[in-house]
């Protein structure tokens, strides 16, 4: 959601600031802009539409030769995506980019209107930079203005800001927003995301809160808003270039699909110890576990419904009550939380606004928090009480695949642990499925992934579908909710998840001839349960396809128009495999309709803002 690239060097800042904006493009944005600080005048471009729109805006500015610029891409909020709406927003003074929302930007409107402003945008961005720019005219100083208008804002930012008068410096402040500052013999940059970074520097600070950056060609500082000079920690990343790139995959989806038997090895192999799930976390490893009265998982999207799966199996393994919750609902329903409760974060980014602020709120109420993450060091997992890293590596695609893998992948170790902690299952068990998980689910994904021109065939049946359904009953319920909207998100398909049992009540009348219906079955207790709500639909002409295990795909005779037998494996690690071709169909579907299959319309890969 919304990128910002800032850079002050040697060379000339255009290309610099297009190609970071290049490599942010997956936050998912409809407008783009830049400000250079051009021969003692800052000259704005700016462009609603995608990164070539900007550039053959930017082609006629051969002059732009100045070496010291901010960029933006940008996810409307306030106001349409346009060309005046566009970042960055600028004053004769100082051009400034904004990720967040200014949440009082109508109170500050009319402070700015008293004090002689107009406004030419809707946006709260504008309102921001004048401000900046109101205290600056009484100060003439930088680090005061931004202080001062800081103290005034309410709400979430991350401002990237250059001031006509310090053609050479680049200053940067955050607040619930991700920003990053690094310095190298490159030059100096600011931006929302490391990948914007990565051609240039492998290392860089991650912006506390209230802490301003002065960045400088030759030099980063950083003070408080007192002006006290203060220190920010050095990070080193942990991926490099070619991870962030698509590596000869059409798409980084794709890409990202074929990366999940590493990505599950490299997030359960190191947590396991003597056969064992081990999390080197004393509220996990330790005797607290067993004393978890209740556990609510937190999420948004694709990550939620990775807590459907982890409901599944630790109510199974651990008979502990879970509750799963989208962040936005959780933190404004007064949440009825117990002491001895476990909230668990979800959140490949880190940085959801909703899961950020439903963490604040558990904390508040004194509940132990776990954050399981993807994006180390993101506010998620610095603010939590203890954090579970999955270790995938970088997710580009806005649809997110592995980051989900690899999440459920640890639920799946965390309900073995639980259950152990409370005696559900002995050692003997709970190490069986250990090294099932070590030896099998990568290796049967890798089966899965040999799949893909079965799946492909699959999925050109459904490509003219408007409205598609998607059936199973237990752990198979929870996998059809992602599988729908990994559907819905990149194809633009209507669909709907549906356990089998339900769909009689109500939901059986839209079931008219031809509607696709995908059933999964991978669950032996409710097959036949599941085989009769196939037969239920294709008594009303639906076209159906099956995802099934090999196991029950023979035992069983499941009647349906197209069958996709998933390679052997343990009944309780089907889920992944499952997954894996669902995702698959999602992602072929997309591409043969020839969608932007990595960044589909009005998606954000990190949503920063409620
Ligand atoms: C956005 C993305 C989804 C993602 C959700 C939660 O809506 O488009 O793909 O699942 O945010 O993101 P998180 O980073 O918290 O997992």
């Amino acid at each position: 959601m919304c990128g910002i690239i800032g850079y002050t060097g040697n060379k000339k800042c255009v290309p610099i600031l297009i190609e970071g904006l290049r490599t942010l493009e997956y936050r998912g944005y409809d407008s783009a802009g830049v400000t250079v600080a051009n021969s003692g005048e800052l000259v704005t471009v700016k462009s609603k539409g995608r990164l070539d729109d900007l550039e053959n805006k930017l082609k006629s500015q051969d002059e732009l030769t100045g070496t010291c610029g901010i960029g933006h891409t940008r996810w409307a909020t306030h106001g349409e995506p346009s060309d005046k709406n566009s970042h960055p927003h600028s004053t004769s003074n100082l051009s400034l980019v904004h990720n967040g929302i200014i949440e009082n930007y109508a109170e500050i409107e009319e402070m700015l209107i008293s004090a002689g402003y107009s406004f030419s945008s809707e946006t709260d961005t504008e309102r921001g930079a004048k401000l900046v720019d109101m205290f600056y005219k009484k100060s003439n100083d930088p680090i005061d203005a931004i202080k001062n208008a800081i103290s005034v804002i309410r709400g979430s930012y991350a401002f990237g800001i250059i001031f006509k008068a310090h053609e050479d410096t680049v200053y940067a402040v955050r607040k619930d927003s991700p920003l990053i500052v690094s310095h190298s013999d490159k030059g100096g940059f600011i931006a929302s995301d490391i990948p914007a970074l990565l051609g240039y520097t492998s290392k860089y600070y991650r912006l506390d809160e209230g802490v301003i950056a002065v960045v400088k060609k030759d030099s980063v500082s950083f003070c408080d808003t007192d002006g006290n000079s203060v220190d920010q920690k050095e990070e080193t990343v942990s991926w490099n270039v070619e991870q962030a790139q698509k590596g000869g995959f059409p798409h980084f989806m794709i890409k990202e699909i074929h990366e999940e038997p590493e990505a599950i090895r490299k997030t359960v192999e190191p947590r396991i110890k003597n056969g064992l799930p081990y999390f080197g976390i004393e509220a996990l490893d330790g005797c607290k576990l067993s004393s978890f009265e209740a556990i609510h998982i937190v999420a948004c999207g694709t990550a939620m419904h990775a807590g459907l799966v982890g409901k599944a199996l630790i109510e199974k393994l651990a008979r502990t009550p879970v509750n799963v919750e989208v962040a936005s609902e959780f933190r404004y329903r007064d949440p009825i939380l117990g002491k001895n409760d476990l909230v668990i974060l979800l959140s490949q980014s880190g940085e959801t606004a909703d899961t950020l602020a439903a963490l604040r709120l558990a904390k508040s109420m004194g509940v132990y928090t776990l954050a399981i993450v993807n994006v180390i060091g993101s506010s998620v997992a610095r603010e939590a009480d203890s954090v579970l890293y999955t270790w995938a590596g970088p997710e580009i695609a806005v649809a997110s695949t592995k980051a989900y893998s690899v999440q459920c992948a640890l639920l799946y170790l965390l309900a073995i642990r639980i259950a152990l902690s409370k005696k559900m299952i002995d050692e003997q068990t709970a190490s069986g499925i250990c090294s099932s998980m070590v030896e099998k689910i990568p290796a049967s994904i890798e089966q899965a992934l040999k799949m893909n021109d079965a799946v492909r065939d699959v999925a050109s049946k459904l490509v003219s579908s408007e409205h598609l359904f998607y059936i199973g009953r237990d752990i198979d319920c929870a996998l059809c909710t992602e599988a729908s909207l990994k559907l819905k998100e990149i194809s633009y398909i209507h669909s709907e998840a549906y356990a089998a049992g339900e769909l009689k009540h109500g939901t059986i009348s839209l079931i008219t001839e031809g509607i696709p219906v995908i059933a999964l079955v991978t669950v032996s207790k409710v097959c036949e349960k599941t085989v009769s709500g196939i037969r239920e639909v294709r008594a009303r002409g639906a076209y159906t396809v099956c995802v099934a295990t090999k196991e029950l795909a023979e035992k069983y005779d499941i009647p349906c128009d197209e069958m996709l037998v998933l390679p052997e494996t343990d009944e309780l690690l089907a889920p992944f495999t499952a997954a894996t071709i669902l995702q698959l169909l999602a992602y072929h579907v997309s591409a043969l309709k020839g969608l932007d299959v990595d960044k589909p319309r009005n998606l954000a890969k990190s949503v920063t803002v409620e």
